[in-house]
């Protein structure tokens, strides 16, 4: 049986400045689908890492004093220490001012030359450096980039791209995988983008030095998108096709590679991207995936106006798990987001705390008082039992997990979350049903078949929160005497249950309330 791969990219981090939250989201984004596929026994690759070369970096050098090598290093430090912060499971992280990047980048500029796909001529038109893109005229709103960027004039000698020959290609190609974009809506704007023609694209620089130099003309550099993209196949050991990781990756991988970027970023990954792979003759990604971007408070985030969120800030205050659960249920993968202090804190106590943490402590702590600190006997399952049990294990329709593929086929991390708290939810209603603490004396076979019940329940949400908040998931299933071996989706089901009289650890609160007096206190969650 052969094992079902999965390669998984962040976007490569401009060093300009230290990493902020809309770093921190799309990376985030890349770990819970990587944890998801690992624990649903595929073999996955996770790559992140930074992009250092441009002219928007060397900028920022210069305001700084230093050499742009010496910045590079320091800035993007900054980002190989958010993956730790943020509990990220990368597996490489890779920097495109590093050997082995360098070299795979040339590599591919000369297979694009000797396949034609690439003549010398001069460029005049709009650049920005701040979106280290070419703008035509016609794209100018009161003479700045549609993004509000700056932009220069600028005349040099350059390489061109023959992007206009694959605009054919790309319809075909676009029409024959509906699904290569997510969501459709962006599927559709790509297309249009295209079917308004596509010109050649400049390639190289002359006027700065700061990039990989073109083979055979050491005057240009690349254009630092090139350079950048290229990153997804040299960290697989590119230009090697030998290379174990990029035959198992890139060429042999099915659902091989899924690229996740911020809308801003759409258009060099499913336009440029794709048409240079198909010069290159290397097989095209499986999936781009686009997601909105974050507001803070309802302003647009920017620099000028002060209000960069900083992610090692938020950790250091509100800690990991609710930072990682916020960001990821808030808004549905492909939107925009706001963030807000009271929207985190209330989603914190109302979801975290008051829904799944109450239910664990008040399970696990009733049965350490009432079943002598072990697993409780399982009697007759009743319907109401059955019921519980079925929306994780599956007796009944779809189980929690056949739930949850669907959802992250769709990157709906958000359906994903709430599924798991209207779990709880009906969980915490089943125990005022029962009234375990009623039972003690009138029928302790019967409370302990509920606690069981429960603590059953508990297990698969451990399970289930694992791709998400991986700290607290674990805690969880410590409190369930879960073995290590048992704590993957394998184990989601009636087969790998818990055993009656397992001894339990006294149990601890997992996802404690938040105080925050400037803000209205909250109740449980809805649904
Ligand atoms: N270096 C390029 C990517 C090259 S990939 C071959 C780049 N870097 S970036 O640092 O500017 O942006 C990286 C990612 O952060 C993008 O996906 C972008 O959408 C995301 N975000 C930047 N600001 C954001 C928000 N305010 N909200 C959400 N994500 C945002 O582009």
């Amino acid at each position: 049986m052969t094992t079902n791969t999965f390669y998984i990219t962040t976007p490569i981090y401009y060093v300009n400045d230290v990493p902020h939250i809309g770093h921190a989201y799309t990376s985030l984004a890349c770990d819970v689908l990587a944890r998801f596929k690992r624990l649903d026994g595929y073999q996955v690759y996770f790559l992140t890492g930074t992009d250092e070369h441009g002219q928007k970096v060397e900028k920022s050098a210069k305001a700084r004093g230093i050499d742009p090598q010496s910045f590079t290093d320091e800035v993007s430090m900054h980002f190989r220490n958010l993956t730790k912060t943020m509990q990220f499971t990368n597996d490489d992280f890779i920097r495109t001012t590093e050997q082995r990047h360098k070299q795979g980048a040339q590599a591919f500029w000369k297979v694009l030359e000797e396949k034609g796909a690439i003549y010398k001529d001069r460029y005049a038109g709009w650049y920005s450096v701040r979106d280290e893109a070419y703008y035509p005229e016609s794209e100018l709103v009161n003479g700045k980039a549609p993004t509000g960027a700056d932009v220069e004039w600028v005349e040099e000698e350059s390489y061109f791209f023959r992007l206009a020959d694959y605009e054919a290609r790309l319809l075909e190609f676009y029409a024959s995988h509906p699904d290569f974009i997510q969501p459709e809506s962006r599927f559709n704007e790509v297309v249009s983008f295209v079917k308004s023609g596509l010109k050649d694209l400049s390639i190289s620089r002359t006027t700065f030095s700061w990039g990989i130099p073109v083979p055979g003309d050491e005057k240009h550099v690349m254009y630092v998108w090139l350079d950048a993209l290229t990153n997804y196949l040299t960290a697989l050991g590119y230009p090697n096709r030998n290379d174990p990781k990029l035959k198992q990756f890139w060429f042999e991988g099915k659902f091989s590679p899924v690229h996740i970027v911020g809308k801003d970023i759409l258009r060099f990954h499913a336009v440029y991207w794709p048409a240079f792979l198909m010069a290159a003759d290397l097989p095209v990604p499986h999936r781009i995936v686009a997601h909105g971007w974050w507001t803070n408070e309802g302003e647009k985030i920017s620099k000028s106006i002060g209000n960069v969120i900083d992610p090692v800030k938020l950790v250091e205050e509100f800690g990991i798990n609710p930072v990682r659960y916020f960001l990821m249920r808030e808004v549905p993968f492909g939107r925009d987001g706001n963030y807000s202090r009271e929207h985190l804190l209330n989603r914190t106590n109302a979801e975290l705390a008051n829904t799944i943490g109450n239910l664990a402590q008040r399970t696990l702590s009733m049965i350490q008082k009432q079943c002598e600190g072990k697993v409780p006997t399982m009697g007759s399952l009743t319907k109401e039992d059955q019921d519980l049990l079925a929306l994780v294990h599956g007796n009944l329709g779809a189980s929690g997990i056949d739930r949850h593929r669907a959802f992250i086929d769709a990157f709906r991390f958000d359906m994903m979350l709430k599924d798991i708290v209207d779990i709880c939810i009906k969980a915490n209603e089943y125990i005022d049903q029962q009234a375990p603490w009623t039972l003690k004396k009138e029928s302790p076979e019967r409370m302990h078949t509920v606690l069981y019940t429960l603590a059953e329940t508990i297990r698969c949400i451990g399970i289930l929160l694992l791709p998400f908040l991986p700290e607290a998931a674990h805690r969880l299933l410590d409190q369930c005497s879960v073995v290590k071996e048992a704590r993957s989706f394998e184990a989601l089901s009636s087969a790998s249950r818990l055993q009656p009289g397992t001894p339990l650890p006294v149990p601890e609160g997992i996802f404690p309330r938040m105080e925050d007096k400037s803000l209205p206190q909250a109740k449980g969650a809805s649904a």
